[in-house]
């Protein structure tokens, strides 16, 4: 028996691909066999559904006949699987290390299809990223500096963006205002060793309305650009393109009814992330290419006219639905006749938003080892980690549960490919790592496993 709901109801229920539902729906008593196997926590990676959230966005850029160049942003997850299934979709890939490089050029990327952000890039990525010629966002003058000091003296000029602060994100320590933008620009302009790609920003939230303004800050900046004799063709907008959790309604309903005491330290956090937003990344992207610029054109239009890329590194938005992290409960200890605390195995470090002051307002779906008897009564419980500190918790919310829950029953946390699966897992108390597969299925329909490791991608 699995539980959970979708539509108008179903508060904060995960929203599931078909496919995804309909393995969790039919095949419990496989998933508790795959957690015996391989141990709790592990994560199943569906990297196909990474080629169909880009089409989903590059289908709207195609309707409004903008050129464009998608990057998966591969901080989000660790799984090769994902940046394989990036490349396969033929998009480019984002990446902030050696590391992630490494792995996008093993996996057969070459340097046209990467970009490299991030303010504290080190001099050895720097070496491998020119190497490949693969196109760098410049964060600051110090870093034009250091940059020049590897490059050749010849052979092919190497490509830049300029990684611009727009004036919503003042506080940040990304990027450079207008001035250091131009100061950057007549370095460039100088040296034939640099090829002026155009420009880059990533700005935090959620906002299509912000890159509005900062695109319009940043047309500024390219006509400048083509004034002193460069020849700027894109203009990256870094990602932060919004995803659907938990129906819409629901949502909202669930955060004007929220109270301290639904958490059990009495302490309701007070930010989230939109997890039940109205837009999708797809009707987010077109508001924001219909938006105006000061000259009345629409965005669309802007890039058309000036003849500009539309680059975009989505991380979360290319990853919804890439993957569900399934936990094994290992103990239920009662804290009163119809409250409990539910201890798993393994720990908020594979799923949660506690470590950022915040929750997961995503309920997991619970898979019965038995079947509850109508005997059974609701209760209320919140999540545990197996490791030895009291903040090690799933969730401080107050969950509600049709039954007590019991050892050896799942709880299944939907959609946790974005940052949540393994942004902080570690081998705390000397765990082992949890695994990650990639489920298959067999010609008599059956589903299978398969490891997510590079080698399987090579
Ligand atoms: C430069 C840059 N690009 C892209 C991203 C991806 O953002 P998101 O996952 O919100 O789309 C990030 C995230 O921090 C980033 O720093």
């Amino acid at each position: 028996m699995t539980l959970y709901r979708q539509g108008s109801d179903a508060g904060l229920s995960p929203i599931l691909r078909p496919r995804t539902a309909d393995l969790i729906s039919h095949n419990g008593t496989l998933l508790i066999e795959w957690v015996e196997k391989h141990g709790s926590p592990f994560h199943l990676v569906s990297p196909e559904a990474l080629g169909e959230n880009a089409r989903a966005l590059t289908d709207v850029l195609a309707q409004h006949g903008v050129n464009h160049a998608l990057y998966y942003g591969a901080k989000v997850n660790k799984s090769p699987g994902l940046m394989h299934a990036a490349l396969n979709a033929g998009i480019g890939v984002d990446v902030s290390s050696l590391y992630e490089l490494r792995d996008t050029l093993a996996l057969g990327a070459a340097g046209d299809r990467i970009v490299a952000t991030g303010p504290a890039k080190t001099r050895a990525f720097h070496d491998a990223l020119i190497a490949c010629k693969a196109l760098i966002s410049v964060d600051s003058p110090e870093e034009l500096d250091d940059l020049s000091a590897r490059l050749p003296e010849d052979g092919e000029p190497q490509p830049v963006l300029l990684r611009l602060r727009p004036g919503s994100q003042a506080g940040s320590r990304f990027g450079m205002d207008a001035d250091e933008v131009l100061l950057c620009l007549s370095v460039i302009a100088a040296d034939k060793r640099f090829r002026f790609d155009g420009l880059h920003f990533h700005l935090s939230g959620y906002g299509w309305e912000t890159r509005a303004a900062a695109i319009r800050e940043a047309s500024w900046l390219i006509s400048e650009a083509r004034a002193i004799g460069l020849t700027p063709r894109m203009i990256d907008i870094g990602g932060g393109l919004p995803i659907r959790y938990v129906d819409a309604r629901g949502y909202q309903a669930h955060i004007e009814r929220q109270s301290a005491a639904d958490y059990r330290n009495h302490k309701q956090p007070s930010s989230f992330y939109p997890y039940g937003g109205e837009v999708s990344a797809a009707d987010w992207l077109g508001c924001l290419l219909a938006a105006a610029l000061d000259d009345g054109r629409s965005i669309a239009d802007y890039f058309r006219d000036e003849n500009l890329t539309l680059a975009l590194e989505p991380g979360r938005a290319l990853a919804d639905q890439a993957a569900v992290s399934v936990f094994r409960i290992t103990r239920v200890k009662t804290l009163g006749p119809d409250t409990a605390v539910v201890f798993v195995e393994g720990s908020s470090f594979s799923a949660c938003e506690t470590w950022f002051a915040s929750e997961f307002l995503i309920d997991p779906i619970i898979i019965p080892a038995a079947a509850y008897t109508p005997a059974e009564k609701p209760c209320k419980a919140y999540l545990a980690g197996h490791s030895c500190l009291d903040e090690d918790v799933l969730t401080n919310r107050w969950l509600d549960f049709p039954a007590m829950p019991r050892a050896g029953d799942l709880l299944v946390y939907a959609n946790t490919a974005g940052y949540q699966m393994d942004l902080l897992e570690n081998e705390f108390h000397r765990h082992p790592m949890p695994k990650r597969f990639r489920v298959h299925h067999g010609a008599d329909g059956m589903p299978f496993l398969t490891t997510d490791d590079l080698e399987m991608y090579l």
